[in-house]
Formats: C-alpha cells, structure tokens, sequence
C-alpha cells in the first residue's frame, strides 16, 4: 500500500513537468472570459507565463488575480485585437513585463447569429455585423500573428501560435454564415503562415472546438437570435444544444479545450504544424 502511494506520487510528479512549459510566456487574447481565461488558467498551472490579453479591462484584471493565486509571474494588457496600435503594445508588453513571447492563443472572437436573407426583415446579415466579425475574429488573428512571430524571428524563439478556430468552419453554419466564414480564413491562415513559418522553428496550429459549455459569447440574446434564424425557441435550442449528433453525447468543457492548447502549445506535439485539431466530441470532420 505504502509502495502504491509513492509509484502514484512520482506518477503525479511527472505529469507537472510532461508538457514542459515552464518559463514560456503565453499571450492568450480573449484571455478574460470563456475558454480564453481556461486556457490562461491551465497555461499557468503548468507553470507558464501568461499575459491576459482583452479588450474588457475588469474581466481581464479579474483573470489576472486567478492567476496570481496558482502563484508565478503574470500580467493582464487591455489590448484590441482590430488596432494594429493596441496589438504592438500587447506584444510589447509582454517582452517587457514577461521576458519574452513564446506562445500566442489567437483566441478573441465574437459571433451574432444573423440569417443572410430573413424574409421577415428581423435579423439579417448587415454590413456592420459582417465588417466587425471579420475584424475581430479574421484580422484580429493576422495583426496578433503577425505581431507575435516577428517578436518570435527577433529573439530566436522557436515559438508557437494557436489560432481558435471553429468546426463552423468546415462544417458552415445556418444563422452564424461570417462567424464560420473567418473560422474558416483561421484553417487556410494556419496552413499557410505554417509554409512561412516553419523554417524559423515557429510552428503555427489550430483548434477547431464544437459546441462547448456556456461562455460569456453564448448570452440569452445570442440564445434568442441563434434560435430566431433556425425557426426555433431558445428554450428548445438550449434542451438540445450540445446533445443531439454529438456522439460523445454532451458538449465540450472549456477545460478540455484549455488541455489541449497546452498540448499544442508544448514540445510534446513538436511535429504539430499546418494543422488544426478538432474537438467536437466526434460531431464533425477532423
Ligand atoms: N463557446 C463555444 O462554443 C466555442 C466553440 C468553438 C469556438 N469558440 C471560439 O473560442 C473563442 C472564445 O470564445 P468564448 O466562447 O470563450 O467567448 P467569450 O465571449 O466568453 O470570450 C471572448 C473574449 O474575447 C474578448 N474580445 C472580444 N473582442 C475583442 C477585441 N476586439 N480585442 C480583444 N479581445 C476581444 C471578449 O472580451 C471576451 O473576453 C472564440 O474565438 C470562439 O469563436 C467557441
């Protein structure tokens, strides 16, 4: 029994250094609410870095005390992933607060359910729904990426970026067209910055989440509209959301979602490159 205990400890012991990232710095953007404050969370209990990076000041600062009590140096940014401005600066910061960038989580995103065509004139797809989806969950992506590997080619780092992408995005989506359209931009700007990247040691991956636990982005009016453009309630949705065509039979945790990053953002998927990992409980095309 005494034997049992001590193999379990040096078991558990392992498991803390398996992903090796102490001493990375990771930036997580959208890093205050959602799966980005799991996945700052799960990066700095494997004794990471991490910069909280986002646009609301007191989600962002209230991750940041979270972080300070699993214990090791972090730091929250109020950064806007749209301004190429704000984006140098989050950068920045982190070299300079952090000593470094070595992983970026492209992560911020929002989503507003919208049908192209609603003939009863509700809620249809506008220019203003469409330009800032784009610019937030598309342009966002590329002025983070592009920020964090030319800190990354600066230094020698042999870093990784992270791109949060959606199963939307191969799958497409009724009611959520622009979201899945700039989820799908993320799998082609992987493959690509992938063939740029690649000869620096920078390797650049993706995660393509299915339906997850409650976030702050799916709020009661999100509920409604999404429901509104399928003809369905949002009470109905919700009893079915994250159950029906899922074969694992229940929706993704953030947690699980935050674990994986970590695995992607480690040595431990080295060979990892070009390439985004779904997880969508078997839902959807790999
Ligand atoms: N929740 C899901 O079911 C699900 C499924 C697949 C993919 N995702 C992706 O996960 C990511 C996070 O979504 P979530 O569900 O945690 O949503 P969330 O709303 O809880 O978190 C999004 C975060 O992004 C921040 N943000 C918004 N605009 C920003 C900007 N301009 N600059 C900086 N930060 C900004 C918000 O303040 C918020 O903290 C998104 O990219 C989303 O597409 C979510």
């Amino acid at each position: 029994m005494h034997g049992f205990k001590i193999r379990s400890l040096r078991v558990r012991d392992m498991n803390i250094s398996w992903l090796n990232l102490e001493d990375k710095v990771a930036v997580v953007t959208g890093g205050g609410s959602g799966v980005g404050r799991a996945c700052c969370l799960e990066l700095a209990r494997n004794g990471a870095r991490v910069c909280v990076a986002d646009i609301m000041q007191q989600n962002g600062e209230a991750v940041l005390k979270e972080l300070e009590s699993i214990g090791g140096m972090h730091s929250f940014v109020k950064t806007d992933v749209t301004s190429l401005e704000s984006v140098i600066g989050m950068a920045s910061a982190a070299n300079e607060q952090l000593g470094g960038l070595d992983i970026l989580v492209n992560n911020a995103g929002i989503n507003i359910p919208a049908l192209l065509v609603d003939p009863a004139g509700k809620q249809e797809l506008t220019e203003q729904i469409w330009d800032r989806t784009a610019s937030i969950n598309q342009k966002g992506a590329f002025l983070c990426a592009q920020a964090a590997i030319r800190s990354m080619i600066q230094t020698g780092t042999h870093g990784v970026v992270i791109n949060m992408a959606s199963e939307s995005g191969l799958e497409g989506s009724a009611g959520q067209s622009i979201y899945a359209a700039t989820k799908a931009a993320l799998y082609s700007l992987t493959r690509s910055w992938a063939k740029e990247v690649g000869t620096h040691g920078i390797r650049v991956v993706g995660l393509a989440p299915g339906i997850l636990e409650v976030t702050g982005l799916r709020t009661e009016a999100y509920e409604e509209a999404l429901a509104y453009t399928r003809g369905t309630t949002a009470e109905a949705l919700r009893k079915d959301y994250g159950k029906s065509g899922i074969p694992l039979g229940r929706p993704g945790t953030l947690q699980e979602v935050a674990n994986a990053v970590c695995f992607l953002a480690s040595e431990r998927a080295s060979y990892a490159h070009g390439t985004i990992l779904n997880l969508s409980g078997g839902k959807s095309r790999a």
